[in-house]
């Protein structure tokens, strides 16, 4: 497809949204190649990046779809071109879930230990803000706006965020693969909270399965996972070089491209 003839409406890091001059109610999702972390401060371009973050966020929402969660996923028509329904309104928060704790969590002086394991899953809504660093909402604020506000976006927004992690951890780990945690984003469509934007190599953390068989009913997990195999944008966070970081995205692709053997 040629998009320069074609109306652009918004453009991210890492995508790019044009007009759907055949549809009103659809849009163009165009993947770039850029790669970036700590809120746009860190950026490379990576060749290839686009295709397989296409492969993923394309295999990962057939499968959602296929499981019946609320998605704007329609179709990708061709490489690196994804259709979705066309939000009315962004909602702007990062949802974030939470299985094993990892990252920014043990930073925070709550005495949370790498490898301890939440059940269920935590979730925590972000304000998506990146000169602000994309602050933590203060959770008896998200209770007042559901309960005093009848706010669906938090309500919602959550119930499904735990869903989608309980079908993501299980198509995973039918590769061998523990979803330590995720973001995703929400959008308003047709007076509905739907799950939007991609889910990439950058949205999770993925650590691989030490054996075959993982103990994962334990307080802390940590000695039945391999955080140093780590197949997501840790590796880019960290430091690793590009090749790394291609290399692991690809592998993520590998995966998910196998989620269509699954049975919902
Ligand atoms: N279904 C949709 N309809 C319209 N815009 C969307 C949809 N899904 C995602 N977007 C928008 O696409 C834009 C580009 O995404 P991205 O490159 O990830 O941006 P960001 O830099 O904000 O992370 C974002 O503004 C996002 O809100
Ligand atoms: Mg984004």
């Amino acid at each position: 497809m040629d998009f320069s003839k074609f109306n652009k409406i918004i453009e991210g890091k890492t995508k790019v949204i044009y007009e759907n001059p055949n549809d009103p109610d659809t849009v163009f999702m165009l993947f770039k190649d850029d790669i970036t972390a700590g809120d746009g401060v860190k950026h490379d371009i990576l060749e290839g990046k686009a295709q397989v973050d296409w492969q993923t966020n394309r295999d990962i929402f057939e499968y959602l779809n296929r499981c019946g969660v609320r998605t704007h996923y329609v179709s990708s028509p061709e490489d690196k071109v994804s259709i979705v329904k066309k939000l009315e309104r962004k909602i702007n928060l990062e949802v974030v879930s939470r299985r094993v704790a990892a990252g920014s969590i043990l930073k925070w002086g709550t005495g949370a230990a790498e490898g301890d394991r939440y059940e269920p899953v935590i979730t925590q809504f972000h304000y998506k803000d990146d000169p602000l660093h994309d602050p933590m909402l203060d959770d008896t604020y998200i209770e007042y706006m559901i309960a005093a506000k009848n706010s669906i976006e938090y309500s919602e927004a959550r119930r499904i965020n735990a869903e989608v992690f309980q079908h993501l951890e299980r198509a995973f780990a039918a590769f061998g693969v523990q979803l330590i945690d995720f973001k995703l984003e929400y959008g308003m469509i047709k007076g509905e909270v739907v799950l939007i934007d991609e889910i990439t190599g950058g949205s999770f953390r993925l650590w691989p399965f030490k054996t075959d068989k993982p103990n994962m009913n334990q307080a802390n997990v940590l000695s039945e996972l391999d955080p140093a195999g780590r197949l997501d944008k840790d590796v880019y966070r960290m430091g690793g070089d590009l090749g790394a970081v291609r290399d692991k995205f690809g592998a993520i692709a590998a995966i998910t491209a196998r989620f269509k053997e699954l049975d919902v």
